[in-house]
């Protein structure tokens, strides 16, 4: 048995497969979103650790797996989420600062008007967003009484959610490629952290960082008193969410892309052994690192897509269940002009405006909350075209088709609208969680029990939507859709 552990940004998934990679047991949780300020997003990093056990421990039993019967353990996580501890006590210094968080965004612009864009871009293959790691570790820096000298002394440790949860399992201090390429402070090229790059954002201690392993093999072995019954086993796979969502959707070959649908959405492109140049608008990333190789992705990062459905029932109480969606959608012929551009936390991908705010246009009075939910759903997949015409501008293969996972895929009117406006089939695979999936196939290949053709032959097709809009008929709702979003700029 492998267990996966998904440490997501509202909750903790824990999958426990069996040796044909089927699934076992499962427990999910949530825990609490702090928003101590307007744009803030904050975890208590303790909980973070507590419920992420309690669930691993729950996955555990309920796949009736035995002391001794598990074999590894794979981890994926909320990435360039950034977590500081005490590394003699492993309290949290701070609570950990949520991907989501726009603080530093000043910050940010500073950095731009200084022309470290070109650098940093070359360097590490993000831009400079409030979104990454390396922004939020500065403020730290500078805000926590006591943080910088006590960085400096060795009595502070910084790391992504992965590093914190090996920290609290395992007892290293250790990351993987793909999770530091989140980071602003990786080279991309040579695969460490950069001085420069560290310098950059506020002087930031080599030795505060965690070292950077490969994301297969073993990253450490779990205490008895972490996971009470399963001390000694191995830690042999370790991810960032989407790179191992893109491992569990078997995209081994370049050109073979995913979109994942969850609080945000993202698009990764498995773009084969070499750093992609730069791309307008989307990010190059390490999609993993298996002994001395490193795999690269472009990504397009959309943040916000199912919490855009979250908000029309929680901010909004128009609807009480996602799932309600889908019918008030269907039930109407057309959107009759009514967009809705969720920039609830500013725009990502391809556009990078950390000031751009929600935006509906087209109200009528004979808009109802069925115009609402189906621009809704339509924005969400309006996105992921704009996340793939950006790929293939930058010169990308064509995708043949986009294999999808996450929550929104049970949503059978979302995935047919999104093969008809992006004009290439939607294949749905017989796993969702796919981003535990890959966790568990990372760990699975780390600690010998499969190989890379186990992984490509595992993955299987459960359900497939083939465009069937005309071309006019796309392009004039996509027309409608880029108008809005100028709207909804900052
Ligand atoms: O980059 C942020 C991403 O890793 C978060 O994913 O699924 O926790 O919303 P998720």
């Amino acid at each position: 048995m492998i267990l996966a552990i998904d440490q997501g940004t509202t909750g903790s998934t824990c999958l426990v497969f069996d040796e044909d990679g089927e699934l076992a047991g499962r427990a999910y949780r949530e825990f609490r979103q702090h928003f101590p300020q307007p744009g803030w997003v904050e975890h208590d990093a303790r909980e973070l650790w507590e419920v992420t056990r309690d669930v691993a421990l729950e996955a555990l039993d309920d796949a009736g797996v035995p002391e001794g019967g598990l074999r590894a353990v794979g981890i994926t996580n909320q990435r360039e989420t950034v977590c500081v501890w005490d590394p003699d006590t492993g309290q949290p210094l701070h609570r950990a600062l949520v991907w989501q968080d726009r603080r530093t965004a000043a910050r940010c612009d500073e950095l731009r008007e200084a022309g470290h864009e070109p650098l940093i871009r070359e360097r590490t293959g993000l831009v400079i967003d409030p979104y990454f790691s390396g922004t939020k570790i500065a403020w730290l820096l500078e805000h926590v009484d006591g943080l910088r000298e006590r960085a400096a002394a060795g009595r502070a440790k910084f790391g992504t959610v992965d590093s914190w949860l090996i920290h609290n399992l395992c007892g290293e201090h250790v990351t993987d490629a793909s999770n530091a390429s989140r980071t602003l402070l990786a080279n991309l090229h040579t695969g460490d952290w950069d001085d420069e790059l560290l310098s950059l954002f506020g002087d930031i201690p080599r030795a505060a960082l965690p070292e950077i392993r490969p994301s297969i093999g073993e990253l450490g072995r779990i205490a008895e008193d972490a996971l009470p019954g399963f001390g000694g086993v191995p830690v042999s796979g370790v991810a960032g969410d989407q790179q191992a969502a893109l491992y569990g959707q078997a995209c081994l070959d370049p050109g073979l892309g995913k979109n994942t649908y969850g609080t945000g959405s993202f698009v990764l492109m498995n773009t084969g052994d070499a750093p992609p140049a730069p791309a307008e608008g989307l990010l190059s990333t390490v999609a993993w690192r298996i002994g001395q190789r490193t795999q690269y992705a472009l990504e397009a990062s959309i943040f916000v897509t199912g919490a855009a459905v979250q908000w029309l029932r929680d901010g909004l109480g128009l609807i009480e269940v996602a799932a309600e969606t889908e019918p008030l959608a269907a039930s109407l012929q057309s959107n009759d002009g009514v967009y809705f551009v969720p920039a609830l936390t500013g725009l990502g991908s391809p556009h990078w405006d950390p000031y751009a705010r929600g935006t509906i246009v087209g109200l009528t009075r004979g808009a109802s909350r069925a115009h609402l939910a189906r621009a809704t759903l339509e924005a969400i997949a309006y996105q992921a075209v704009d996340a793939v015409r950006a790929m293939e501008t930058s010169g990308a293969p064509r995708l043949a088709e986009l294999r999808v996972d996450g929550g929104a895929t049970v949503n059978a009117w979302l995935m047919q609208f999104q093969a008809d406006v992006l004009g290439v089939p939607v294949v749905v695979p017989h796993i969702h969680e796919t981003t535990a999936l890959g966790a568990a196939r990372l760990a699975g290949v780390g600690c010998g029990l499969w190989t890379q053709t186990d992984v490509q032959r595992g993955w299987r097709e459960e359900a497939r939507y083939e465009p069937r809009m005309s071309a006019d008929e796309r392009e004039a709702l996509l027309h409608g859709w880029h108008r809005a979003v100028d709207r909804a700029r900052g």
